[in-house]
């Protein structure tokens, strides 16, 4: 059975089409990363206006690269949430129109289960309960997802999401949007232990994140210093070109900020693991699942990997750790086995909460 999934709920405009619940048979994914690089973040009317141009042309593209005629559809998924209003409107008004014109069922996906739904899609080894950490741009949730995929929410950021705060310390060092890359390419040849940061303490809810202060630290650090020479020279570099290579980087980066780029990334990369490693012990935990844009940072995968933890730990690959459509369609097929559909009605809903 196939269903094509549709997303858009941020800057990228992406449709796939999924077989059941493990094969990709297409993925297309249009990044709005040149209309946005410039800003320095994502423009949310100008990203409408782009949903708009790529969804046709990018639904049509996954049909036709999968060879799915509209009457072998199963279903059509789409984000309903959470995310920009503008944008999300775009998919779930398109999804909602192919289905009325063409009796297909439709499904209403929750982003932040199909950024999950990315791990369970590639990996069949993923036993539950597990521990879930979905980390991206927009968002940064701890969930404990039982037996049967229902989720609690254990810990959530109070503020910056965790690859929000990789963008605005790129967006303060001059390595333009999005900064989560840059820094990930540039951290390994930096020490790691050069600038020490405070992790963050949090009262209450100890599990739960802050990234405003490892930021704020940041900013002081630039403060403090004549920055003046290498921010113009990587303002040159990304004038000339918009995505730099890591040797490109390291002419335009002094040791100093290579160090304080490595130390930043260490600190973020150790508040995750600290509260993996308590929820695991806490739960029981089979699985730990991290996925959303950040997981794409090899630090990360890197520093999972020798985390010693008692269980997996397992990431997507990174084209699907990222915003896609494959995780929105493979996050539809439970639904369409308890024939869980919704209705014409359904709502675009920019805060909607998983659990
Ligand atoms: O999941 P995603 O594509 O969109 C949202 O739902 O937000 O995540 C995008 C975020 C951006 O903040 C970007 O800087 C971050 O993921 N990101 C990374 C890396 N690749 C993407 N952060 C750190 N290291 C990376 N390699
Ligand atoms: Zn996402």
């Amino acid at each position: 059975m196939r269903i094509l999934g549709i997303e858009s709920s941020c800057d990228e405009t992406a449709a796939a089409v999924v077989e059941d619940a493990r094969t990709v048979v297409s993925s297309v994914v249009a990044s709005q990363f040149d209309v946005h690089g410039k800003y320095g973040g994502v423009v949310p009317e100008l990203a409408s206006r782009e949903h708009l141009r790529a969804i046709v042309p990018v639904v049509d593209e996954a049909l036709l690269k999968s060879g799915t005629r509209l009457e072998d559809l199963a279903a059509v998924a789409v984000t309903e949430g959470p995310g920009l209003l503008g944008s999300l409107l775009v998919g779930m008004t398109f999804a909602k129109s192919l289905c009325m014109a063409h009796d297909i069922p439709l499904i209403g996906v929750n982003h932040i289960e199909g950024h999950i739904h990315a791990v369970l899609l590639e990996h069949a080894a993923v036993q539950l309960p597990a521990i879930a950490l979905v980390v991206s741009g927009g968002h940064t949730h701890l969930f404990h997802a039982d037996a049967n995929l229902q989720y609690k929410l254990l810990g959530k950021t109070r503020d910056d999401a965790a690859g929000e705060a990789f963008d605005k310390v790129g967006k303060l060092l001059g390595f333009g949007y999005p900064g989560g890359p840059v820094i990930d390419m540039l951290a390994p040849y930096g020490n790691p232990r050069a600038v020490k940061f405070t992790f963050a303490k949090m009262k209450g809810n100890t599990l739960d994140f802050s990234f405003s202060g490892i930021k704020t630290a940041v900013l002081r650090w630039t403060e403090a210093r004549d920055l003046s020479v290498q921010l113009a020279a990587r303002k040159v570099l990304l004038a000339t070109n918009s995505r730099p290579s890591t040797e490109q980087w390291l002419a335009v980066t002094p040791k100093e900020t290579l160090d304080l780029v490595a130390s930043f990334q260490f600190t973020v990369i150790e508040e995750m693991l600290r509260r993996l490693h308590i929820l695991v012990d806490q739960h029981d935990a089979q699985s730990i699942i991290v996925s959303g844009g950040v997981a794409c940072n090899t630090g990360l995968r890197e520093a999972a990997r020798r985390g010693g933890f008692p269980c997996p730990v397992y990431f997507p690959t990174p084209g699907l750790s990222t915003d896609n459509a494959a995780m929105i369609a493979a996050a539809a097929f439970p639904k369409l086995a308890r024939r869980e559909f919704s209705g014409f009605d359904l709502k675009a809903k920019a805060n909607l909460t998983l659990a």
